[in-house]
């Protein structure tokens, strides 16, 4: 699954950390998940189609590939739901995900140092939805990482339809577990930090894989001061679990600057709306989205009484 990677890795400025990538990737590989044959079926379903160029047509990443009838190609895809990172066009087929994609991308792209011959790092990058978006954007290479094994699975199917795929790859990595090189031209973060029981740790980690000069692209959850410096949920927030840190934008600029980054620069803040996160037929049985995660009555809480949520973005340098 991973040894598609090592061609372009060995080519590129990552070429130092290939193997130790790839090896650690492999441990990661060797677990006992029962749903693995399914999603296994699933890509070698998917082999049999003609391979399809693709390009960016917001809100979609599209593939376009000849399909006629959809229905098999839907039940192939359909193995490896939910489907929370897109959305995807495929020949006639809407892959439309959980989350509106291309509403963040639009809220990024206009802030960020170009990517065109970079050297990228996607980190949580789910099914790599974004990962091509970089990759498309010119990267020399992009490289997510994404401990959860599914969405390496959803990545490689959207991969065995395209033809000539652009320099993007996924391993089933863990920052954490990332070799401590400073490689990366461009590191982006987005909506993994406040999953994290130690965010100044993360924040120096991604720090550490950036070259001198090199950019972090953050995006989180955050709160308004009004509610104060920053909130630890005690339980679930918006029902997600491992929730951990909820800075407002104040806070989370003394955490960039105590960790040593510079030029550091609050891009946008926006509330998640039912247009961007949204119930669609391609999470599966669980169809609750953010209208089920707010207060019924006040949809500037969660249903748990907290702030509702609000995303920041930040950009700065090393
Ligand atoms: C909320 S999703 C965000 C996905 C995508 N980056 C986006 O902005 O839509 C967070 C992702 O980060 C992954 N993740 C969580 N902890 C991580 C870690 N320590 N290293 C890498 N990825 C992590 C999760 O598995 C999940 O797919």
């Amino acid at each position: 699954m991973v040894s598609y990677f090592k061609k372009q890795c060995v080519q590129s400025k990552l070429s130092s950390i290939c193997d130790e990538l790839l090896d650690i990737s492999k441990q990661t590989l060797i677990v006992n998940n029962g749903n693995i044959s399914k999603w296994e079926n699933a890509i070698n379903e998917l082999k049999k189609y003609d391979k399809g160029t693709v390009n960016y047509q917001p809100p979609y990443l599209n593939i376009n590939i000849s399909n006629g009838n959809i229905k098999p190609l839907q039940q192939s895809l359909k193995k490896l739901i939910p489907w929370r990172k897109g959305p995807y066009q495929i020949g006639n087929l809407q892959l439309n995900s959980e989350w509106c994609g291309s509403m963040k991308w639009d809220r990024i792209s206009p802030h960020i140092q170009p990517l065109k011959d970079k050297t990228v790092l996607d980190v949580g990058s789910n099914n790599g939805y974004f990962t091509y978006l970089m990759a498309l954007s010119g990267a020399q290479i992009t490289l997510g990482i994404e401990p959860f094994l599914l969405f390496n699975y959803q990545f490689m199917a959207i991969r065995t339809l395209i033809k000539n795929p652009p320099n993007a790859f996924i391993l089933p990595l863990k920052l954490e577990q990332m070799p401590k090189e400073a490689l990366f031209d461009t590191v982006f973060s987005m909506g993994v930090l406040y999953h994290q029981k130690d965010h100044l740790l993360h924040l120096q980690q991604l720090r550490t894989l950036l070259v001198n000069d090199g950019e972090l692209v953050l995006e989180t959850l955050i709160i308004n001061k009004k509610y104060g410096k920053q909130i630890i949920p005690k339980g679930r927030y918006a029902k997600m679990r491992n929730v951990w840190c909820l800075p407002s934008t104040n806070t989370l600029y003394t955490w960039l600057k105590k960790v040593g980054f510079k030029n550091i620069k609050l891009v946008n803040v926006t509330k998640t709306t039912p247009e961007e996160q949204r119930t669609t037929y391609w999470i599966g049985d669980n169809t609750q989205s953010i209208k089920d995660f707010l207060d019924y009555n006040d949809d500037n809480l969660t249903i748990e009484g907290l702030p509702a949520p609000h995303r920041a973005i930040f950009t700065c340098s090393k």
